[in-house]
């Protein structure tokens, strides 16, 4: 069976347009801009308006995406949505997003925090793989501002609202994810978590006063994992593509902060020039940050077609996914067709070659015959005078002449 590869036919992003500034934020809570630069990197992050919901922000990115790849929502074969700040727990942001656009297609929630636009990725990229399907929307979508207690300035600096949207393609060619890696660590959960939303914590008075309907997070633990399996997963990822460091045009790693960034790019010893950083415009924005950066880096003209690009992230769980995506378009079908025809004509010319020879042997063996009857004949006398007979073969001649 033909090898079926994935790709990225079409991206778009959405950023709110309510910008919330580090100087902002020193209005709100207590922190100041040179502390969140330093730690963080962060300089802006952008907040839903009145109004916008995650679904919405996933239809705005999509809307984009498709138009880039010439598609309609009527193409989509399977919609998957990455987020864990959807609309409602129930439904799931994934059908909302269906149905706002129209599609008629299965959908699904991927819910593993930062990492969940990777996971969603990967998995788009089996389901085109094994033919199951063909267009697959891939969407990172969060509104965390509503997630966050903003007197927490542990938090309420880091997060930022977003969506980036992929559409996944077939391909003869080799594009798409070539390789992945993930994971997840359980037992890490609690460093990361919003105790009070879910079946285990329907939230009460008590559960209100502690806040405990928002996000609370053990930075440090965080960091900590962050830093050890962000270049452990890099490296993981290049090792099944059988990839070095060296093959890989640009690193988009998960937006979250500045400061694990530069010590995995140390960690990893790769070029900087070759480590795409957004995330002082849009802070941390979850499962949005990858498909943010990677569509921005697209949009600056950063990805050529061909250019193999890493995505790396971690997230709550605590989990992370890796995968290393070749950028490009699919081989012209006119080149195959071309390609066809090559085959057919040289076809032909061997056809016409063998016709050829044949008729050039036919031709000769006639001319071999025709002399060797001329030279027969020129003998005639010569026989009936010494009374031999002509041979028989020169008699049959003679008798079809007539
Ligand atoms: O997608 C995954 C999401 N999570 C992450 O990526 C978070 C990973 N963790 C981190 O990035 C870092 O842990 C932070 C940037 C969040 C914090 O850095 P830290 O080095 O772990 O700082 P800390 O919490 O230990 O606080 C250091 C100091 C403390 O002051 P003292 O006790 O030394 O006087 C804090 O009170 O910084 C203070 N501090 C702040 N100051 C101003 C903590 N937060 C703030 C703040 N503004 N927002």
């Amino acid at each position: 069976m033909e090898m079926r590869y994935s790709r990225v036919s079409g991206w778009g992003k959405y950023a709110p347009e309510n910008v919330l500034t580090n100087f902002d934020l020193e209005k709100i809570v207590d922190t100041n801009d040179a502390w969140i630069t330093k730690m963080t990197g962060i300089k802006e992050r952008r907040v839903i308006s009145e109004g916008e919901t995650a679904s919405s922000m996933a239809v705005e990115a999509t809307n984009k995406a498709l138009e880039v790849a010439g598609l309609t929502p009527a193409d989509l074969d399977l919609i998957i949505i990455a987020s864990s700040s959807p609309d409602y727990l129930v439904p799931a942001v994934s059908s909302t997003v269906q149905y706002k656009l129209g599609a008629d297609c299965p959908a699904m929630t991927v819910v593993s925090g930062c990492t969940g636009f990777v996971y969603g990725m990967v998995t788009a990229h089996q389901f085109i793989a094994t033919g199951a399907y063909d267009n697959i929307l891939v969407v990172g979508v969060e509104v965390i501002s509503k997630f966050v207690n903003w007197e927490d300035r542990n938090t309420c600096v880091l997060f930022g609202d977003g969506a980036g949207a992929v559409v996944m393609s077939p391909s003869n060619t080799s594009t798409g994810v070539m390789s992945f890696d993930m994971g997840s660590d359980g037992a890490k959960g609690h460093h990361l978590m919003a105790p009070g939303i879910g079946s285990a914590g329907i939230i009460d008075q008590a559960m209100l006063e502690r806040k405990e309907q928002y996000l609370q997070m053990n930075g440090r633990e965080v960091f900590k994992f962050a830093t050890r399996v962000l270049p452990k997963s890099t490296l993981q990822t290049l090792e099944n593509a059988e990839m070095t460091l060296d093959d890989i045009d640009l690193l988009i790693p998960h937006q979250a902060n500045a400061r694990i960034i530069d010590l995995a790019v140390r960690r990893l010893g790769i070029d900087e020039e070759k480590v795409f950083v957004n995330l002082h415009k849009y802070g941390n924005t979850a499962a949005a940050s990858i498909p943010l950066a990677l569509i921005e880096a697209v949009e600056e003209g950063r990805v050529k077609e061909g250019d193999k690009l890493c995505l790396v992230s971690f997230g709550s769980g605590l989990t992370w996914a890796s995968a290393v995506l070749q950028w490009g378009q699919p081989l012209d079908n006119s080149e195959e067709i071309a390609q066809e025809d090559l085959i057919w004509d040289l076809n032909s010319i061997r056809t016409r070659m063998a016709l050829t020879s044949t008729k050039m042997r036919v031709k000769a063996r006639t001319v071999l015959e025709e002399a060797s009857y001329k030279a027969s004949a020129m003998m005639l006398p010569l026989y009936t005078f010494t009374g031999r007979k002509p041979p028989r073969k020169l008699e049959k001649k003679e008798d079809t002449k007539k």
